[in-house]
């Protein structure tokens, strides 16, 4: 083993800087990453308490959209969802792993991310969120979506897989649509282009827990502040 092998196994920020930079070569060589064991285990276990210990009325039922737009709309998502804020311990942490991630990827690949919201989301079984983007060309600044999975002991044939679409050019230039599944186990992270990438949840037979966020540019002009709320 390398001394710098060594070093990073004792050392939680070296792994972090590993998972960051693999972060950083997927989404510059393909748009989107999936890694496994991706966040430290101390943060997922916390999280997955968090989680665990909020009262039911905590995760509210979620909406399509924002703001006046906002409507809880059961044909498209029927998960409940929990903003995370920095009031407890591991969310706080949680938003500090974001940060630096943040951080990483503007100086790697000056993506510009200014800002980060994320939620917990319970999918109960047979709960689904249909195909869609988590931002439209030129009408959002949501551009990097992130979803971690807190599901210990998650079986392949539980199902509730994100399915992730995305289109392929070939070498003769046709085009073509390809699907990849994840599975939502415990420590899983999925990062991918917020406008790139259409993607669903999959119903699952039992419930399933995940944290989505968004890092965000700032589009601040003379004529908008943003965000307006
Ligand atoms: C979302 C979303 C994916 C997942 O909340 O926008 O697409 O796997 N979540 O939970
Ligand atoms: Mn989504």
């Amino acid at each position: 083993m390398s001394a710098l092998a060594q070093f990073d196994d004792d050392c939680g920020a070296g792994d972090s800087l590993h998972v960051f930079e693999a972060i950083a070569a997927d989404l510059l060589k393909k748009g989107y990453s999936i890694k496994p064991n991706a966040v430290p285990i101390p943060l997922s276990g916390g999280l997955w308490q968090q989680l665990r210990s909020m009262p039911r009325h905590q995760l509210d039922l979620a909406g399509v959209g924002r703001q006046q737009a906002h409507t809880v709309n059961n044909f498209i998502r029927s998960d409940a969802i929990s903003w995370i804020e920095r009031d407890a311990a591991a969310g706080e942490d949680w938003l500090n792993w974001a940060a630096e991630l943040q951080q990483y990827l503007n100086r790697r690949l000056f993506l510009g991310l200014f800002s980060f919201e994320s939620h917990f989301s319970h999918y109960a079984p047979g709960d689904f969120y249909k195909k869609h983007l988590d931002a439209f060309k030129g009408q959002s600044n949501r551009v990097l979506s992130v979803v971690l999975y807190l599901n210990p002991d998650w079986m392949p044939d539980d199902g509730g897989e994100l399915a992730l679409y995305h289109s392929d050019q070939s070498h003769h230039g046709e085009r073509s649509q390809s699907m990849l599944k994840v599975t939502p186990i415990m420590g899983t992270l999925v990062a991918f282009l917020s406008e790139e990438f259409p993607h669903e949840v999959l119903p699952a037979k039992r419930d399933r827990y995940a944290i989505a966020g968004w890092f965000r540019v700032n589009t601040t002009s003379t004529e908008r502040a943003d965000p307006p709320d």
